[in-house]
């Protein structure tokens, strides 16, 4: 009897140091208030580990950024039904429509996106001259003939998908930018008077680029 209270009460007080360290724990963090951060338990789970800027990204294969896998598609579109190749880059030329109009908003958006994106190798008036000349194989220019007979479709398709040397710009460059960095571009051309001339399009078909158009072809998710 005796000693079966005495273990009751051993019971009580080893139950009690286990109630006043849970409180004593429950209460830690309660400390925190303006610079001061609080008792930390386990830090470990508080702090993360801090990368350098530029050092090599410990979770990629490559140590370069992570690029969203094969066949994924944006959830703001649709994929872009043509692939990567000269007759696909015609096809594009022929049916894709340029949505947008030329007015000062869209032009100055296209401006900004030349700038940021296409500048540094073909150059402000886009003659090929950006700053990149000397450490890249020259870029074409864009007010040749050549580049000026491409129809809007095939430009877009050529920031799509990139064109030889010159690498893919999809990721750089939003599908509706592309529209406007068209329209600059023709701007930079001296053809934005024939764009303006053809007048407005009443009714655009709706484009590849359409947030919500539902594609006849499922291709390149680009
Ligand atoms: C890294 C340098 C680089 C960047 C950045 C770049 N381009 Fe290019 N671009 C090139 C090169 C090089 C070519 C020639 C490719 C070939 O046909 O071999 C080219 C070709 C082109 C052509 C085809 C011209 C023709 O007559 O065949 C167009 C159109 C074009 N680029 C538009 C753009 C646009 C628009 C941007 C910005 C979104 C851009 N480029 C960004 C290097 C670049």
């Amino acid at each position: 009897m005796r000693t079966s209270m005495l273990k009751n009460k051993r019971a009580h007080r080893t139950l009690a140091v286990f109630a006043l360290a849970g409180a004593l724990v429950a209460t830690a963090g309660c400390g925190a208030e303006g610079d001061r951060p609080g008792w930390k338990f386990l830090p470990g789970m508080m702090n993360s580990v801090p990368h350098d800027t530029f050092e090599a990204n410990p979770v990629s294969e490559s140590g370069g950024m992570l690029l969203p896998p094969e066949g994924t598609i944006p959830v703001t579109g649709v994929p872009f039904p043509y692939g990567n190749s000269e007759e696909e880059a015609i096809r594009a030329g022929v049916e894709l429509i340029n949505p947008l109009q030329a007015t000062p908003e869209i032009l100055a958006r296209g401006q900004h996106r030349f700038e940021s994106a296409c500048f540094v190798c073909h150059g402000a008036g886009g003659e090929g001259d950006g700053p990149i000349i000397g450490r890249f194989p020259n870029p074409a220019s864009l007010i040749s003939d050549h580049a000026k007979s491409y129809p809007d479709g095939r430009i877009y398709h050529v920031i799509t998908h990139g064109q030889g040397i010159m690498p893919s710009h999809a990721l750089q460059v939003l599908p509706e930018e592309r529209w406007a960095v068209v329209l600059y571009l023709r701007q930079l051309q001296g053809l934005l008077d024939d764009v303006n001339a053809a007048g407005p399009v009443a009714e655009p078909e709706p484009t590849p680029t359409d947030v919500g158009a539902t594609p006849d072809v499922v291709g390149d998710a680009r």
